[in-house]
């Protein structure tokens, strides 16, 4: 069994597509345990709790500084004992010695097709405002293991998304994430826990239960 840890930061839609995966069968071999917020007031962190899947807040405000709150980040997610980590619209810098401790265990969705509109400051709506501007005509999104760059981990999966001539970014970001995120995200978790369902001796967790 694949244990999953989802970390959030807003609505949930990215959670809320993990969670009816496992449910509906669509992701197998898979358990959702545990998911982390930097945001008490996400919504995703109802959806948890309606899902009765357990959960926990780990605020950057709640710390001294950054430090801390890196060391408190990576406690919480130790906690749940994961095989895998999901980052579902995190909007937190991951800390290096977390990204070291899982090591390919980390994937992210991002709401482009990545090389294109990645990286420093394009997250959430500022990457559909950044393709409107540059006029692409196709766009997508990208799931992809998380190294110490910022969105340049080895890409696992991507969709494309048409953009119509009258699209906002309010509209392009849901098209994305219905037509993509919410189907390219579960699609991935399942195949990685296939695999190690598959290969028993690849427990993806070090840890010893
Ligand atoms: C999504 O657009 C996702 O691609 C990006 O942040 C947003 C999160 O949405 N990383 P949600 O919290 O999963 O609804």
């Amino acid at each position: 069994m694949l244990r999953v840890v989802v970390c959030v930061s807003g609505g949930g839609t990215n959670l809320q597509a993990i969670i009816d995966g496992v449910q509906n069968k669509t992701i197998q071999n898979t358990a959702i345990v545990g998911v982390i917020s930097n945001n008490r007031n996400a919504y995703a962190l109802t959806r948890a709790e309606e899902n009765g899947i357990p959960n926990c807040c780990v605020s950057p405000r709640d710390y001294a500084d950054r430090a801390d709150f890196n060391t408190a980040l990576l406690q919480a997610v130790k906690h749940y004992e994961p095989d895998l980590v999901v980052l579902a619209g995190f909007l937190v810098a991951i800390p290096q010695e977390m990204i070291q401790e899982y090591r390919d265990r980390i994937i992210n969705i991002h709401p482009s097709l990545i090389p294109s509109f990645c990286g420093k400051g394009f997250y959430g709506l500022k990457v559909h405002e950044a393709a409107l501007a540059r006029g692409v005509k196709v766009t997508g999104a990208t799931v992809h293991y998380v190294d110490e760059g910022l969105d340049t981990g080895r890409i696992i999966a991507q969709k494309a998304v048409e953009i119509l001539p009258e699209d906002t970014p309010e509209v392009l970001q849901r098209r994305v994430m219905e037509q993509a995120e919410w189907i390219i995200l579960p699609r991935a978790i399942n195949e990685i826990a296939s695999r190690q369902s598959t290969e028993p001796g690849s427990g993806t967790n070090t840890n010893k239960r």
